[in-house]
């Protein structure tokens, strides 16, 4: 299924321009990583979601980034692989508004979008699980702070932001998203916003094909049984969670949020490539994206 995996972020470009990747040392986490694990559905639970992402994305880091690079570009603002990016849509105000105000972006990867904007003048900070993503926001080059954390426990002070983002970061992975809708609420400050994206809930009912496959639908959209990859013991290496769209506004609800607008991209003309599950196909006739645009007051 892998929604919001490297298979639902492949580049519908080219690349030309791969990124020069060091050889590193493998992680524990990485070390530990099967080679052929099994596709199941089953319950995953907070600790156990955290840590099978934090060994795949430190694992599958490099590849994410090899795909996807051109695509995300290493100073736009992305929102989803429909190719929706901030300049145009300005979900988090108008970016001459974005001048000196403390961003927090999570489940940053390599930090394509804090490069964006600390281009407005803002000052971000990037957050993620994976220590191999923060290493390749290196690589490119950052002016701002990285942090290695868990979105679900942040260690910044109350108050501490006046905005935070996250493109297909974090909450698609974790078992209760209202763990990082509250902290994300907590280091806000009073009227500040939080935008996220997550592969639109509709998905989850059909196959993960671009072609005519994937307009079948092979499951019920109101299972929440999370999609697992497990290693020959049983031990989860990759997990991602199901929300359906009601759950989703209520989450965002009962933490503290206002829902200001939900956007759901149309896939553009322009995007032409099929790849993974998405496809103009689909992408013309199901929505693919959910942005959730929140504030707090
Ligand atoms: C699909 S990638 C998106 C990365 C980046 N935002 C982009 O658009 O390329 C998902 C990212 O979320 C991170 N992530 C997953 N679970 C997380 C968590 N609980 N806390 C923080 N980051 C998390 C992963 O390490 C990965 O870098």
């Amino acid at each position: 299924m892998r929604h919001a995996g490297p298979t639902a972020r492949k580049s519908p470009q080219t690349s030309t321009r791969e990124p020069v990747i060091q050889e590193h040392v493998a992680s524990e986490a990485e070390a530990d990583g099967p080679a052929d694990p099994e596709a199941t559905r089953r319950a995953a639970g907070v600790t156990e979601s955290s840590r099978a992402n934090r060994g795949w994305w430190d694992r599958n880091a490099d590849e994410y980034q090899i795909e996807h690079g051109t695509f995300l570009g290493d100073d736009r603002f992305v929102w989803c692989p429909e190719g929706l990016d901030e300049v145009e849509a300005e979900l988090l105000g108008p970016p001459e508004d974005l001048k000196g105000k403390d961003v927090l972006e999570i489940g940053a990867g390599a930090a394509q979008c804090s490069r964006w904007l600390t281009a407005q003048g803002a000052r971000p900070v990037a957050l993620d699980l994976s220590h191999r993503q923060l290493q390749h926001a290196l690589r490119i080059g950052s002016s701002f702070p990285l942090v290695c954390a868990d979105a679900a426990v942040l260690p910044f002070a109350d108050g501490s932001f006046d905005l935070a983002c996250s493109a297909y970061g974090a909450l698609p992975f974790v078992a209760d998203p209202r763990l990082v809708l509250r902290e994300v609420r907590r280091v806000l400050r009073p009227g500040g916003r939080f935008v996220f994206s997550v592969t639109h809930p509709l998905r989850w009912a059909f196959p993960d094909e671009p072609g005519p496959e994937g307009l079948s639908v092979s499951g019920s959209y109101f299972d929440r049984t999370p999609y697992v990859e497990q290693d020959d013991e049983g031990r989860a290496v990759y997990v991602e969670h199901h929300r359906t769209l009601g759950d989703r506004v209520r989450d965002v609800v009962t933490s503290g949020f206002r829902l200001v607008d939900l956007v759901e991209p149309e896939w553009p003309d322009w995007n032409t490539s099929e790849w993974g599950g998405w496809s103009p196909l689909r992408g013309r006739l199901i929505p693919g994206t959910a942005i959730f645009v929140c504030e707090r007051d």
